[in-house]
């Protein structure tokens, strides 16, 4: 039935030529626009009646479609979380797909159950949860996030009550968690957004007051979600403040992790990251700064029988890989059935590596960003608006005597102007209203050389734009 030639041959030869284009990629712009008269090709192209050579298709994938777009894992590319995954990730996900095991149950495949409770077991103890601390892998840290908050919910709430449950989170959190809250029933008009302080963190003060009058007010404050490395400036919440607020209130405390958990996996840096042990619940995303390719992410939670109580089942079909009615299945766990092995290519990766080697992977691009400050800070025309923190700086050109608004105009026109350049990804992002540039330097390949090269190109940049800027802005003033 599957006559597809000489496939082993094609496998090769993709894994050849991918690694050759991998390794020339840092020599190369940080993207590849795809011609539009490409992308209408594709979308007209259809499904022929009679298939075609193997060896044709995969040519044409590698030549007309892969290729194009932002090469988020460049060791330039500095946008949004960008990729660090590294090839022995993804020669762990060809591997996965290659036996294409179904991991929703600890019986039928027994071996990658005990590689996946083995990782999540270590993933605890570096966290600093109990014993008794359950977790599981997930796609991202979108669903690592609503798993989690779905656990709360079930574990601190009566159904009666799923109404009147209030959720705390801060400005900065990410949306996957408001995303979230509105999937578990708890809508806007029940999201709680408590302001940050001047270093983008929680306003503990806040929440105090919001929890309080919300009480008073018949609702029930059920869960706050902490941010550990927020997107935009790598913040970490007042962890173990909001502790003290969850602990009086009896909330539920969750850890958006899915970005800045990696740090407790560094020997020097982990002390940023104190409190987070004492979370009910965690997100870690392996794709972010775990070295991993998309989508691996883990939930962890403090007790793994709140993870039962929200999703443990047995139907008729299932019992058969349930035979002696104790053993827990990785669905009882999460919100999936079928899922891919994720677990094998972070276990594959933390092998080859070792500990010392990711713990110094992860403090490069804390270094990196702090090497990026201290540059910047040399030039009196930019304003840091938060300073390095797990990685990330965001800053902006105030040329004194130009408006705001003006100034936005010239953030936005620089970024526009790296990226047509493309040596660089630098995209901007808004903190307190204004619009600012922001650098995410956690590539482990990322030099010092190419930063300051970057830095320099920044500077080219906002040389060309501030004419631009200024002659708009006199038009249209
Ligand atoms: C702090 C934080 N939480 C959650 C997410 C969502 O993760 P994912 O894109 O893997 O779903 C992100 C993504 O950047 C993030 O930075």
């Amino acid at each position: 039935m599957y006559d597809m030639g000489n496939y082993e041959n094609t496998a090769i030869n993709f894994i050849r030529d991918y690694t050759e284009f991998s390794m020339h990629l840092p020599d190369g712009p940080i993207s590849k626009k795809a011609p539009q008269y490409k992308l209408e090709k594709i979308l007209q192209q259809g499904i022929p009646a009679k298939g075609r050579p193997l060896d044709d298709v995969v040519e044409e994938l590698c030549r007309d479609i892969m290729p194009y777009g932002n090469h988020n894992n460049h060791p330039r590319f500095f946008g949004f979380i960008p990729s660090t995954a590294s090839p022995i990730s993804w020669l762990g996900d060809i591997i996965t797909t290659a036996y294409n095991r179904h991991a929703g149950s600890a019986d039928n495949q027994p071996a990658i159950w005990c590689v996946e409770q083995e990782l999540i077991r270590w993933l605890n103890n570096r966290v600093g949860f109990p014993e008794k601390a359950g977790g599981i892998f997930v796609s991202g840290g979108s669903m690592a996030n609503l798993t989690a908050m779905t656990i709360a919910r079930d574990n601190l709430l009566e159904e009666s009550d799923w109404s009147r449950g209030t959720a705390y989170l801060s400005d900065q959190t990410h949306s996957s968690v408001e995303k979230g809250l509105k999937v578990i029933g708890i809508g806007s008009s029940r999201i709680r957004k408590i302001p940050t302080d001047d270093l983008f963190r929680m306003d503990t003060q806040a929440l105090r007051r919001a929890v309080k009058e919300d009480v008073e007010n018949g609702f029930m404050p059920f869960l706050t979600i902490a941010t550990a490395g927020t997107t935009n400036t790598g913040s970490v919440d007042p962890l173990s403040k909001i502790r003290d607020i969850c602990n009086e209130y009896g909330m539920w405390m969750h850890v958006d992790g899915a970005f800045g958990a990696s740090v407790v996996l560094s020997e020097n840096y982990s002390d940023m990251l104190a409190g987070i042990e004492t979370a009910d619940s965690l997100s870690w995303d392996a794709h972010k700064w775990l070295f991993q390719t998309v989508g691996c992410s883990m939930v962890l939670v403090r007790d793994q029988k709140y993870m039962l109580n929200s999703f443990s089942v047995h139907p008729e079909y299932l019992k058969d890989l349930e035979k002696d009615g104790s053993s827990i299945n990785p669905w009882d766990l999460g919100i999936e059935l079928t899922r891919p092995a994720r677990c094998i290519k972070l276990w594959l990766t933390l092998q080859v590596m070792g500990c010392h080697a990711i713990s110094e992977n992860i403090e490069h691009g804390i270094r990196l960003a702090e090497c990026a400050e201290k540059k910047l800070r040399e030039n009196s025309t930019i304003e840091i608006v938060s300073p390095a923190q797990f990685g990330i700086v965001n800053f902006r050109y105030a040329p004194v005597g130009m408006s705001e608004r003006q100034r936005n105009m010239l953030n936005s026109k620089i970024s526009e102007k790296i990226l047509k350049d493309g040596y660089a990804g630098v995209f901007t992002t808004e903190l307190n209203g204004k619009k600012v540039l922001r650098m995410c330097i956690i590539h482990p390949e990322t030099t010092l050389d190419e930063l300051k090269e970057t830095i320099e190109l920044i500077d080219r940049c906002f040389t060309e734009s501030l004419e631009e800027v200024g002659g708009l802005w006199r038009k249209i003033s």
